[in-house]
């Protein structure tokens, strides 16, 4: 069965590599085929957003450099599109697999969809019910045209049969998988060491981890200009505030003067995005982690490190109800207040549910595929 899997930003390739990892582990236990060709679309290109994945966590090669960039919603995935129907009619792939709910998501799916190609998706199901997010436009049209939709939680599973998935007449199968990320987690964590808290001189427990990336936090600088003073608030307050700042943040930053100049008087610690490994070390050693990422959100709880989200909801919720994660919004007081309340908790009193599976959602995805090209004579 020949799978053509589209990857292109950041957390894909942590995804990706989970599956490919999986996918060859399957074939030489059970000599079943499968040729996995994976493209990138050039959605996310720097060294540390691309190519630093690729070599850590050994990610095959991709097939396609299809190097589209940046550019708006519209340009980006139309150029993607456009790139993306041209692999799929030279390759004439069995299955399109894609990851999440970025552009290279959605771009993916339209192409497959129609050359009436079956699509696979990990990470179906999630929703945070804000239409004004693109990742949300993103996943439930890529939810509505695949064909297997693979979950990482019950939660997700049930947004899926609220919206008429699976749908018998279509023929699509949901399936819950487990949580590709926390196979990452548990495999590559064994791999990352301390160095990364050697280099910036910090004390495991003694400093806070933040990222920040999300449009409706970056776009607007004077929201990001509330987000840049609350992190040195903290920083001043509590322990020392270490952001790996994501090139859309710091591009924003570096063409305002006044967050350029709030950036250089902060006491927070803004470094480059950092590799995987490093970001094992440094996430399983704050005090606490303050987010906005989808996927930051879930390594805290995997590493038992409670988490502030800077949003307005998650798709995460299992995570706040167990009481892990606290949402706080992007208003510097209720952030400064779920600080707080999350730097008082005493996490080894809180339980910790099995809320995305054991670490086989990897094999998990492989069987469903094998199975699936069974049942299609692939
Ligand atoms: C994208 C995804 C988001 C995901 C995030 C992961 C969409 C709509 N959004 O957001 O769901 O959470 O990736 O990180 O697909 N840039 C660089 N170098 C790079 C990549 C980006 O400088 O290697 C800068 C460019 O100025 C670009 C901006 O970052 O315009 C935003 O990049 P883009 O891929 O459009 O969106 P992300 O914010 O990364
Ligand atoms: N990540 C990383 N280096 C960084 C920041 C994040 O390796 O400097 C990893 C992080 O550990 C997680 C993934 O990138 O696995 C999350 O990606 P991101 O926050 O960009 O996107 P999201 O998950 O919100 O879509």
């Amino acid at each position: 069965m020949k799978i053509l899997t589209i990857v292109g930003a950041r957390p894909q390739f942590i995804k990706a590599a989970v599956v490919s990892r999986a996918i060859k582990n399957c074939m030489q236990a059970t000599g079943s085929t499968i040729q996995e060709l994976i493209v990138h679309t050039g959605q996310h290109y720097d060294q540390n957003m691309s190519d630093i994945f690729f070599d850590e966590m050994q990610i095959p090669k991709p097939h396609f450099q299809l190097a589209v960039g940046s550019g708006s919603h519209a340009q980006q995935t139309g150029q993607m599109l456009i790139r993306l129907e041209e692999a799929m009619l030279n390759e004439k792939p069995d299955m399109v697999l894609i990851y999440g709910d970025t552009n290279s998501t959605l771009a993916g799916a339209m192409a497959a969809a129609k050359l009436h190609i079956p699509i696979a998706h990990v990470e179906a199901g999630l929703r945070s019910f804000n239409h004004k997010m693109p990742e949300e436009i993103n996943r439930i049209l890529a939810d509505r045209v695949s064909s297997l939709l693979l979950c990482p939680t019950d939660e997700a599973v049930k947004n899926l049969a609220t919206e008429g998935i699976p749908c018998p007449r279509l023929g699509t199968k949901v399936i819950k998988t487990g949580d590709v990320m926390n196979d990452a987690a548990l495999f590559y964590g064994k791999l990352a060491t301390n160095a990364w808290l050697k280099k910036h001189s910090l004390n495991p427990q003694k400093y806070i981890l933040a990222t920040i990336h999300r449009a409706e936090s970056t776009d607007a600088p004077e929201k990001l200009q509330k987000l840049l003073v609350t992190l040195d608030l903290i920083s001043r307050k509590h322990h020392p505030v270490v952001w790996p700042m994501h090139p859309r943040t710091s591009n924003m930053i570096r063409n305002n003067p006044e967050l350029n100049k709030t950036l250089e008087q902060a006491s927070f610690i803004a470094i480059d995005p950092i590799g995987y490994l490093d970001m094992v070390c440094a996430e399983k050693n704050a005090r606490l982690i303050v987010t906005d990422s989808g996927g930051v959100q879930k390594e805290a709880f995997f590493h038992k490190i409670p988490c502030v989200t800077m949003r307005t909801e998650t798709e995460w919720v299992e995570l706040v109800e167990a009481g892990w994660n606290k949402i706080a919004g992007l208003e510097p007081e209720n952030i400064i207040s779920a600080v707080e309340t999350m730097l008082a908790l005493d996490t080894k009193k809180l339980p910790y549910p099995d809320l995305y599976g054991s670490g086989k959602a990897g094999e998990n995805i492989v069987k469903e595929l094998i199975k699936w090209g069974k049942e299609n004579d692939k």
